[in-house]
């Protein structure tokens, strides 16, 4: 029997390693969703260069041709309608959404985060870590709502800080289980979904 698959929208600023992550956990017959399009703010995103080598279709909305936050959602949103998509899907989007976007999206836009939420959100989270001494971190993936960092949480893996470690070799070690917790969580979002 065929699978259902989630359609998903990727959105990156970056590297994509979360993306390509996701590309190969979308390989597996038997996950439920594909990646049917990678949005970046950014024409230069790395992660747009995998992705149409995958074959998946790719958009550029360039924040910096736009005088104010809505008028570049709205483009994004004006792109959105070209696709059928289920879920957005935050790797390293690196623009905050205004709430406006946020509403039209509400459950069905996810972010991941790279420390254990609601500890600390926004940017540099490995360095605080590090500053305040704790022994242990992580990656967060969730519902992304108008207030920062704080929707629903779907899916935590948690990393410990070692000896010596700096804000590199944390975010390194945390980005192998942001690579792991994404795919698992967009798995809870299919079997949520299902029910729906
Ligand atoms: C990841 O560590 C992700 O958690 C973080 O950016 C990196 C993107 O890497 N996201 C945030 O900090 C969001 N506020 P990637 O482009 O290789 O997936």
């Amino acid at each position: 029997m065929g699978l259902n698959k989630l359609k998903l929208a990727v959105f990156i600023s970056g590297r994509g390693s979360n993306m390509l992550a996701l590309m190969e956990a979308c390989k597996r017959p038997d996950f439920p969703a594909e990646i049917v399009l990678v949005l970046s703010n950014r024409p230069d995103a790395k992660g747009l260069v995998s992705a149409k080598e995958a074959g998946i279709a790719t958009e550029i909305v360039d924040h910096k041709g736009f005088s104010s936050r809505e008028t570049f959602e709205a483009e994004v949103q004006k792109r959105l309608q070209a696709y059928t998509i289920d879920y957005i899907v935050l790797a390293g989007f690196m623009r905050v959404l205004t709430a406006g976007f946020v509403d039209q999206w509400l459950g069905r836009m996810v972010n991941i985060h790279p420390s254990l939420l609601p500890d600390y959100k926004g940017t540099d989270t490995h360095a605080r870590v590090l500053a305040d001494g704790k022994r242990e971190t992580g990656c967060t993936v969730h519902y992304v709502v108008p207030d920062i960092d704080s929707g629903e949480i779907i899916v935590q893996k948690r990393v410990p800080v070692l000896e010596g470690d700096t804000p590199d070799s944390l975010a390194a070690r945390v980005l192998e289980q942001e690579h792991v917790a994404y795919p698992e969580a967009i798995e809870r979002l299919a079997a949520t979904h299902k029910n729906a």
